[in-house]
């Protein structure tokens, strides 16, 4: 049974954070536990940067983009010495577990400090929803419908100037966020990394919709293709319209969270202090079949995630 936990959001930040550390926070304190806020993921943990949690230091957050509790990557979190180091550190502040708020590098670290006797409960927390445990990230949706508004603005100058917009979207290796934004916008493709594209075969496409009317494109490609400014090069040279690439970068990451991320965060947030509460550790919290579960660490690391063949092979069934 756990009297006093931390909270730490760790590796890149994701819109929903904080309304996890808030449900993690109130959950906690109702069940009569004493909650920490530990700023700056582990090197928080490692530097002693924690701060005292009631119930009013979560209130007002929930609407609030990036995390409270500020985030960060600590490399040196790899070493057993320093797990250990995380160890003490938690038994010197009586610390009977931790919420991590992260990717599977941050889970790492929690089943790290879990073997080492301080039970830890992982959040999938990152805007790509490429964890593989779980059918859903915090931040997935808010970057999603972010991402859509973009593209439906840099669609209206597209139209505009009879251009095809070559538009870059986050999602590290995964093509999560293109496929499902390139099908919310209307793309005409979309080239993520979990499928072969042809380029040639996308150019044809758009030189015979163009003869048809068409006056402008849109195509999605995800970052970890790596090939963005080639891509928009080559569809140029290819069919001669006149093309624009466009690097939605960070701002995907931020803004308010939508309801999903907020329903799905609390409920998330609540569960881990319920395993928490049971003296349960070295658990990833994530979605099956649209129910929240927990699964072991170790096992979440070695799943591997089914990509959205389907969604992939409707989209090009209905662009141009
Ligand atoms: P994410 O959690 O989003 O996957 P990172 O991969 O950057 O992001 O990992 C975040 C942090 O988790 C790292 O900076 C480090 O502190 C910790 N971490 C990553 N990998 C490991 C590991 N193998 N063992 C222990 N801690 C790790
Ligand atoms: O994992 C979230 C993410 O935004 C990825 O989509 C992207 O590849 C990466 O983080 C960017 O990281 P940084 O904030 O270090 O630029």
């Amino acid at each position: 049974m756990a009297k006093k936990i931390g909270v730490l959001t760790s590796g890149g930040d994701a819109p929903g954070m904080n309304a996890a550390v808030r449900a993690v926070c109130r959950a906690a304190l109702r069940k009569g536990m004493d909650v920490v806020g530990i700023r700056r993921g582990y090197n928080g943990l490692l530097n002693g940067e924690v701060v005292e949690m009631n119930a009013r230091s979560v209130s007002g957050i929930i609407q609030r983009g990036g995390t409270i509790l500020y985030t960060a990557r600590c490399p040196e979190f790899v070493n057993k010495e320093v797990q250990e180091q995380g160890r003490d550190k938690c038994i010197e502040m009586g610390l009977d577990g931790i919420v991590v708020i992260g990717g599977d590098g941050s889970f790492k670290g929690a089943a790290a400090l879990s073997a080492l006797g301080i039970p830890c409960i992982g959040l999938p927390g990152t805007i790509d929803n490429d964890i593989s445990c779980t059918e859903y990230t915090i931040g997935y949706d808010t970057a999603m419908n972010t991402a859509m508004e973009m593209i439906d603005k840099i669609r209206d100058t597209a139209q505009s100037h009879d251009r095809c917009s070559i538009v870059e979207v986050m999602g590290r290796n995964a093509g999560y966020i293109a496929i499902n934004v390139g099908a919310a916008v209307g793309a005409e493709a979309v080239i993520t990394p979990e499928r072969e594209y042809d380029l040639e075969a996308i150019a044809n496409n758009m030189i015979q919709t163009k003869r048809s009317g068409k006056t402008h494109f849109i195509i999605v490609v995800a970052e970890g293709v790596g090939k963005t400014d080639y891509i928009t090069k080559t569809l140029h040279d290819m069919t001669g319209i006149e093309t624009r690439a466009t690097i939605l970068g960070h701002v995907q990451r931020g803004g308010s969270p939508t309801v999903r991320d907020r329903v799905i965060a609390t409920q998330m947030g609540y569960h881990a202090v319920e395993l928490l509460e049971q003296g349960i550790g070295n658990r990833v919290v994530g979605m099956k079949d649209s129910k929240i579960y927990d699964v072991d660490i170790q096992e979440a690391l070695s799943m591997t995630k089914p990509f959205e063949d389907d969604l992939y092979d409707i989209l090009y069934k209905t662009a141009f």
